[in-house]
């Protein structure tokens, strides 16, 4: 019988008989003694194998990385000067009397301590790849966030409920996953996007409180904050306005931070997102940067830089600076380098001054190709308004809105994360912020309409419902999200409850009555029934998790992600199936996969 987990052994169990199992993590032969480092799921044990014992002996020696062994011996201190204070048992090792093989194991793909795998190799190998600590360390972590989650929901009334899986689609702005009827030829069930409708129709439902971690399907591009399939932390109430939603979620996350570990986000500052726009170019600042963006639409109409007094004449246009304290040591390559950044994001070009001396607002102190195409008015605005001193640098974007809050947002990270902390414009810490004040829609030049904000089902502003006709553009939504660290970790709104203005609001986006009727007539119909007031907010468990863990990317705290690609490297997902499965289903294909 097991008596201890390897990693929990330390001082305290000297001179005591212990039994461990678990994987041999790496073998040392040093001339006549071996080593064995034992890894379970709480560490790694020391275990030394002396000749004296023969038959520990030759089963230690014919052992290999990764075979499960069973070891008997005696904890004992390790030689002077040789412990290892990051390890509990870093003060010990295990002298072995019996060793057992419980099984073997074939060479595995990469030692378990590898520190430079790629992340293809991890996820063919996730077995593998998950036992290394740090996946252990992380997947626990994430346990007890939910865990943390569900006691202090519980504690404050809520109940889980479980919605369906195989449902209708829910818009939440992305691509459904469909799952083909057998029964009803042609007919598709929908993977949620989120169980958006279901909770809203808990609240008609009498339910009050209701709360549910549970996985939500996006078909979208994928980057390193989002999975095709994820969790959500899902939150509905009724009664409750949006500071109280806000109130309750933000007691939430400052306590599993503080629970999980140990770190107190203080009272969350609230922004609107008019100024998020303004001063940052996103609706997720990173707080952590204190850069901010400088308007300079006005002072730009009329100078002779074309780039410049194009943008700023144009319709929806934006011109705007970026100070960077010491920048002005910016060598040529590392502004070209930028400069090709933001081309990712549409900018055309990335102009920029280095302010030499302040006191010169012409070519002699301002160092840049674009100073004399200025005029005095605009050099002095920019000088005034980013409050720059000599030494910095400022950059400029110069475009339509959109393409300079990207480009220039993008920006003001790329150069915070890198630059930031030894200059003071970074600091590594936690700032958590609620982004409030949300438009109801945004326009879509392509498609041509109006698109919901955050989802159709959001309440506009009281003192807004009746711009719900004629000016979609200025209508604002009682919609907030909650953002940490440049992440957006959850949003919520309160919701419609009254049929007419949610008919209102399909109309607004296009989605005429027999539309709506045909797609939402399920929610339509009852919220006819005394739907009460409600809201709530999900919050995305996988990147809550992530930013705790100090991960990169959400797939390192989720045991099977998914990869860019939207694949399942270990099983090989998706597949092509058999001509039969497809049959039942009376689907043919129109570019039939290469293997069934
Ligand atoms: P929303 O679409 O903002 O809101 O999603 C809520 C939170 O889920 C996380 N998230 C994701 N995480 C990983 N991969 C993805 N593809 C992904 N998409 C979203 C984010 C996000 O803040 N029904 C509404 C919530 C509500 O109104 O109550 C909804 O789903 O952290
Ligand atoms: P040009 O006159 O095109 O050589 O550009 C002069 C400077 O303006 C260069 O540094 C360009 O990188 C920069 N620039 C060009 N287009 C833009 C733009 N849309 N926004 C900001 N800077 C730009």
């Amino acid at each position: 019988m097991r008596t201890d987990y390897c990693g929990l052994i330390d001082k305290r169990f000297l001179g005591q008989s212990v039994t461990v199992k678990g994987w041999a993590h790496r073998r040392r032969d040093h001339g006549g003694v071996i080593f064995i480092d034992l890894r379970d799921r709480e560490g790694l044990l020391q275990v030394v194998i002396d000749p004296d014992t023969p038959e520990a002996f030759a089963t230690a020696d014919a052992s290999r990385n990764e075979f499960v062994l069973e070891i008997t011996g005696i904890v004992r201190e390790r030689p002077e000067g040789t412990a290892n204070s990051k390890m509990v048992s870093g003060e010990i090792e295990l002298l072995a009397k019996t060793i057992t093989v419980l099984n073997s194991a074939a060479t595995p793909p990469f030692q378990i301590d590898d520190e430079n795998l790629s992340e293809n190799v991890r996820l063919q190998n996730r077995v593998i790849d998950l036992r290394r600590p740090v996946m252990q360390k992380n997947l626990r972590l994430r346990y007890k966030v939910a865990l943390l989650v569900r006691n202090f929901l519980d504690s404050r009334g809520f109940i889980d409920i479980e919605t369906p899986m195989l449902t209708r689609s829910t818009p939440e702005g992305a691509r459904d996953y469909l799952v083909p009827s057998r029964v009803h030829d042609g007919m598709f069930f929908a993977l949620p996007q989120s169980p958006q409708l279901f909770k809203q129709l808990l609240m008609v439902a009498g339910f009050d409180r209701y709360y549910q971690i549970t996985k939500c399907f996006r078909d979208e591009d994928l980057r390193a904050d989002r999975q095709p399939e994820f969790t959500q932390i899902d939150i509905e109430t009724s009664f409750l306005d949006e500071d109280e939603i806000m109130d309750i979620t933000e007691d939430m996350a400052r306590h599993v931070f503080m629970e999980a570990i140990g770190v107190d986000l203080g009272k969350f500052p609230r922004m609107k997102y008019d100024d998020a726009m303004f001063y940052y170019g996103s609706d997720k600042p990173d707080m952590r940067i204190s850069l901010k963006f400088t308007e300079l639409t006005d002072v730009m109409k009329d100078v002779p830089f074309k780039v410049f007094s194009g943008a700023a004449n144009m319709e929806g246009g934006r011109v705007v600076g970026l100070r960077v304290p010491n920048g002005a040591t910016f060598s040529r390559s590392e502004i070209d380098a930028y400069t090709q950044f933001v081309a990712i994001y549409g900018a055309k070009g990335l102009a920029y001054i280095k302010i030499n001396d302040i006191t010169k607002l012409n070519e002699e102190g301002l160092q840049s190709p674009i100073v004399k195409n200025l005029t005095p008015a605009a050099l002095q605005a920019i000088v005034e308004r980013t409050g720059a001193q000599n030494g910095d640098i400022v950059f400029f974007g110069a475009d339509r809105e959109k393409v300079v809050n990207e480009a220039i947002g993008a920006l003001r990270l790329k150069i915070g994360l890198e630059k930031g902390e030894k200059d003071g414009y970074f600091v590594r810490e936690w700032r958590p912020l609620w982004v409030v004040d949300f438009p109801m829609f945004e326009y879509d030049d392509d498609g041509k309409r109006w698109n919901a904000c955050h989802h159709p089902f959001t309440s506009p502003k009281a003192e807004h419902l009746a711009l719900l006709k004629e000016q979609p553009g200025a209508c604002r939504a009682r919609a907030y999200d909650m953002v940490l660290n440049g992440w957006e970790i959850g949003g919520g709104s309160i919701r419609i409850h009254r049929a007419d203005v949610q008919s209102t609001v399909f109309e607004a986006l296009g989605i005429g009555a027999e539309e709506a009727q045909n797609k939402f007539g399920f929610l339509l119909d009852n919220l006819q029934y005394g739907a009460p007031p409600h809201g709530g907010l999900a919050f995305g468990l996988d990147r809550l998790v992530t930013l705790m863990a100090g991960a990169e990317s959400i797939r390192d705290v989720i045991a099977f992600p998914k990869t860019q690609r939207a694949q399942c490297l270990l099983t090989n997902a998706p597949n092509a199936v058999d001509d039969k499965q497809l049959r039942e289903l009376h689907i043919r294909l129109r570019n039939p996969a290469p293997t069934a």
